[in-house]
């Protein structure tokens, strides 16, 4: 389709919206009949009591955890734990060092008093990104254990997340270009988390990152933390949906949080994509309106979100934005219902009209490598990825046990 071309006045309403799918996933839809840091410690918080983990205090937890310069053995390597690099509500992040070669890994760990243990999650969602090839997402190298203290894991190390990047800027936004670029990113490693059959469920920037300085990932947009993925089909992968339960406790970080999440009913993939456009709108604009409000404050932060849907509040929210396009794709998300396959391909194709649109050159820098031009994965790349094979080996994973069950 022509980018200059297109109606960018709305994306077709629900009844029309097959245009450019494939008739699978047409008749998919319509056999259902139609139709601070970005808060990380209220969530945190919030995972906490949700999920109920006996953590006695921060203490004890810190207490469990490695510290710099111990090292930590698996069955088959040592690491020396280099420096922390995050730290959430299940346990830490670490950059360690490998001592057969001294390479350099990330490790996350979860202090094994966790009632609910998620970094299980994170290996198998890592795992069925491997099968699909997506540069997305880190690969797994090694995990372990050491009793009475932590389960961990180790994998490839990445550079700085986007909430980091975005505050570090006088503006405390992208340019246009790479908010733009970022935004096809991330939405390529939600189409590629969704393929493989999982909902990520905390989309927001501090869970992406870019790849290490100096190597040929610097300009690669990274997935990270699948501690809250849910998965959303049928173990067999066969594309049949989970059923919904009639209420959800609540699951995400509030600020990016979709409606849907909000009202404390059970998310899909389009809600992922909701939560992605507000991290995007946060890229672009320098701050989202509700930016001031907390985790408690999820009443209130759901009536900003009902708001901007329209009118003034529109406007306001999506101002330094490129209007139309982004008006186009939330009006677009609307639509949805829980059990629509989102558009992918609409939403790139919108991303490419805002950046025709505003004379964005395809090759133009990223904010933090002005000194080359951008050569990150692109949709071409992704149209690739999207072998039929590779399907059909995920679904004999998944039978071998090899990929998802998590709920
Ligand atoms: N593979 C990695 N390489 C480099 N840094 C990483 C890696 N994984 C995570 N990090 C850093 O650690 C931070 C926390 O990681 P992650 O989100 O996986 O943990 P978490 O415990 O779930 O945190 P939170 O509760 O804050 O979301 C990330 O924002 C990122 O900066
Ligand atoms: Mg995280």
């Amino acid at each position: 389709m022509c980018l200059q071309d297109a109606d960018m006045s709305g994306h077709p309403s629900s009844s029309d919206s097959s245009r450019g799918r494939s008739s699978f996933e047409a008749s998919y839809d319509s056999s259902f009949g139609r139709k601070n840091r970005e808060e990380t410690a209220s969530a945190s918080i919030f995972r906490s009591s949700a999920l109920n983990i006996a953590m006695s205090s921060e203490d004890g937890q810190a207490s469990k955890l490695p510290t710099p310069g111990e090292n930590i053995q698996s069955k088959r390597h040592s690491y020396e734990i280099i420096k922390m690099l995050g730290k959430g509500g299940f346990g830490a992040v670490y950059q360690v060092k490998r001592g057969k070669d001294e390479e350099m890994f990330a490790m996350k760990c979860e202090t094994n008093d966790v009632k609910k243990a998620v970094l299980t999650m994170d290996c198998k969602v890592l795992r069925g990104a491997n099968i699909i090839q997506s540069p997305h997402f880190c690969t797994v190298q090694d995990r372990g254990k050491i009793s009475d203290r932590f389960r961990f894991l180790i994998m490839k190390l990445v550079g700085r997340n986007l909430w980091d990047l975005r505050m570090e800027r006088d503006s405390q936004s992208f340019t246009l270009s790479t908010s733009l670029k970022c935004a096809e990113q991330s939405l390529m490693s939600i189409e590629d988390l969704h393929r493989i059959g999982f909902l990520h469920r905390d989309i927001k920037p501090g869970n992406f990152a870019i790849g290490c300085q100096n190597s040929k990932e610097y300009h690669t947009i990274f997935m990270l933390d699948f501690g809250l993925c849910r998965k959303f089909i049928g173990d067999n992968l066969n594309k049949d949906l989970r059923m919904p339960r009639t209420t959800a406790p609540f699951r995400g970080t509030t600020r990016y949080a979709a409606i849907a999440a909000l009202r404390q009913m059970e998310q899909s993939r389009k809600d992922d994509i909701e939560a992605w456009l507000y991290m995007v709108v946060e890229w672009t604009s320098a701050a989202l309106p509700w930016r001031k409000l907390k985790g408690a404050d999820k009443e209130e932060v759901l009536r900003w979100k009902e708001d901007v849907r329209s009118g003034d509040a529109l406007e306001d929210f999506l101002t330094d934005c490129p209007k139309r396009e982004f008006q186009t794709i939330m009006t677009y998300l609307d639509t949805l219902a829980y059990q629509s396959i989102p558009d992918y391909n609409y939403l790139y194709y919108c991303l490419h009209h805002a950046m025709k649109a505003n004379s964005i050159d395809p090759h133009e820098p990223l904010d933090w490598d002005p000194e080359h031009k951008y050569h990150g994965p692109t949709k071409l790349d992704r149209d690739k990825r999207m072998d039929p094979k590779m399907d059909a080996k995920l679904k004999d994973e998944a039978n071998a046990g090899e990929v998802g069950h998590g709920k």
